[in-house]
């Protein structure tokens, strides 16, 4: 067997997978998230470590030998360590928004051209850097005494391991990584003042980062020595998971936050930072993306606000039989800010057209809707650069719901595709470990093992017309309402 466990920002699932890429067993501790200011958003990294030993131990009652563990990890979150190594500050993830500052301040400083030709993205709150920055400024003792920082899943491989690493999808999420070379940037880190000590050395995704240590072996039953290989970031993780492997293979993840991932096989292609630009967890591989931050976010704040207690299979089902547009009802989901195409920490959500006829089935609706809408916006932006986005394959919980399917198919205009064991990024992680301990010669051969492409959705001619048409109008609704915060 091998093990991909899947850090999210929700939950940890970590699956057990046979030589034919089938799951065996799986497991899943969650977490909450820590939001102890507007904008903030941490998590205790030993919770991360707590909930996947845990889950560990659950997949260790199965009889066999684990030859490899791998990880995938949600991105950019910042892990800062002291001198002796133990956590310095709770984690600051990659949905916390108080570093605008600290975006502007990078920007001016190295300028927008530079960090475009340099690292290939634009300053967003969520990525490390001006996380660092913000430590730094606001809590300076203890950015002093920090030795090193590290990507969420690092973290919990340095706990199970003693072995301190990144690979680079996940550097390249720092902002500090150099998009051609795969280095870390001198120029960027004197510029910043970050000592290079800091920064975590990189390994390939799919080399050994270390062997399983004594006391985690105790503690869940597996064995010490166990090969840990070094792993990658959730969305590029999820695309290896996808079979996203070549030029215009393209899928949508709908988590907790929606991306829109297409592979590029190079660091010329220029978005002008309109999308994400970043190393692929294959190596010499790279993919563009577009983020919407309150993806299945906002299912799960509707739920939890409006319709406490229900099943997300009830509530979809409530939404069945509501026509496209939810009956005049339009949602924007900018829960927390809005990434790809706004990069706009402060534009806040909206229900518009609210009836007093309208049901909840309609607001589910119209929550499903404005997820897709977004995502949307990232999938014309790759069109805008001729790029044909004619198949899209689909993962996450949006992936779980056929009518979700349809839905994105409807949407985007392009044939959707579902895999038949859906599981995510920690499908990727499996394929990670599958590759590193030997049992495939690339990640590319293993993917086709692992990988079982399920049903396909055709876009349909009504329901997409009718899309187009409340798309027209979601696109107003971002200009107009920017102005409640100026
Ligand atoms: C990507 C991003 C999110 C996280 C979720 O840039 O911030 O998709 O990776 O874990």
């Amino acid at each position: 067997y091998v093990i991909g466990v899947d850090l999210g920002t929700s939950a940890v699932k970590c699956l057990l997978l046979d030589r034919a890429g089938n799951v065996v067993k799986e497991a899943e501790r969650s977490f909450s998230v820590m939001r102890p200011a507007p904008g903030y958003s941490e998590q205790d990294p030993d919770d991360w470590v707590r909930g996947t030993v845990q889950a560990l131990k659950e997949l260790s009652t199965v009889e066999g030998d684990v030859k490899g563990i791998s990880f995938s990890g949600q991105m950019h979150g910042l892990v800062l360590l002291d001198g002796k190594g133990d956590v310095a500050r709770p984690a600051i993830l990659w949905n916390d928004t108080r570093t605008t500052n600290q975006c502007r301040f990078i920007e001016e400083t190295a300028g927008l051209h530079e960090l475009l030709r340099v690292v290939k993205n634009r300053p967003l709150e969520g990525f490390t850097l001006p996380k660092l920055l913000w430590v730094k400024e606001n809590e300076p003792q203890l950015f002093e005494h920090a030795s090193v920082f590290m990507l969420p899943k690092d973290y919990v491989r340095y706990r199970l391991t003693g072995e301190i690493a990144t690979d680079p999808s996940d550097a390249a999420g720092t902002l500090l990584l150099e998009s051609r070379t795969g280095e870390w940037s001198k120029n960027l880190l004197d510029l910043f003042g970050i000592p290079v000590a800091l920064c975590p050395p990189i390994l390939p995704s799919d080399e050994k980062a270390g062997n399983l240590n004594a006391e985690t072996a105790e503690e869940t039953g597996l064995i010490e020595g166990t090969p840990v290989f070094t792993g990658g970031a959730d969305n590029a993780c999820g695309a290896i998971g996808a079979g996203i492997l070549t030029p215009g293979d393209t899928m949508c993840s709908i988590g907790t936050s929606g991306v829109i991932v297409s592979y590029e096989e190079d660091a010329d292609v220029d978005y002008e930072g309109a999308l994400h630009h970043f190393h692929h967890a294959v190596p010499g591989g790279y993919y563009a993306m577009g983020v919407t931050l309150s993806a299945g976010h906002s299912l799960s704040w509707f739920r939890d606000t409006f319709a406490a207690g229900e099943s997300f299979d009830h509530l979809l089902q409530e939404a069945a039989t509501v026509p496209p547009g939810a009956n005049g009802l339009l949602f924007t989901p900018y829960l927390s800010g809005e990434r790809t195409p706004h990069a706009d920490a402060l534009i806040r959500g909206s229900f518009i057209g609210m009836d007093a006829s309208q049901t909840r089935g309609d607001f589910v609706k119209a929550v499903m809707e404005g997820i897709t809408f977004s995502l949307k916006e990232s999938v014309e932006i790759l069109r805008s650069k001729e790029k044909t986005i004619d198949t899209i394959v689909s993962i996450g919980g949006g992936a779980k719901s056929d009518a979700w399917l349809q839905l994105q198919a409807d949407i985007f205009g392009a044939e959707v595709v579902s895999l038949v064991t859906e599981q995510g990024p920690g499908l990727g992680a499996g394929i990670l470990a599958a590759t590193g301990s030997g049992w495939f010669s690339s990640i590319e051969e293993a993917a086709e093992t692992f990988i079982r492409y399920g049903k396909r959705y055709s876009p349909g001619a009504e329901a997409a017309a009718a899309y187009e048409k409340v798309y027209t109008i979601y696109k107003q609704v971002y200009p107009n309402t920017r102005l409640i915060n100026e």
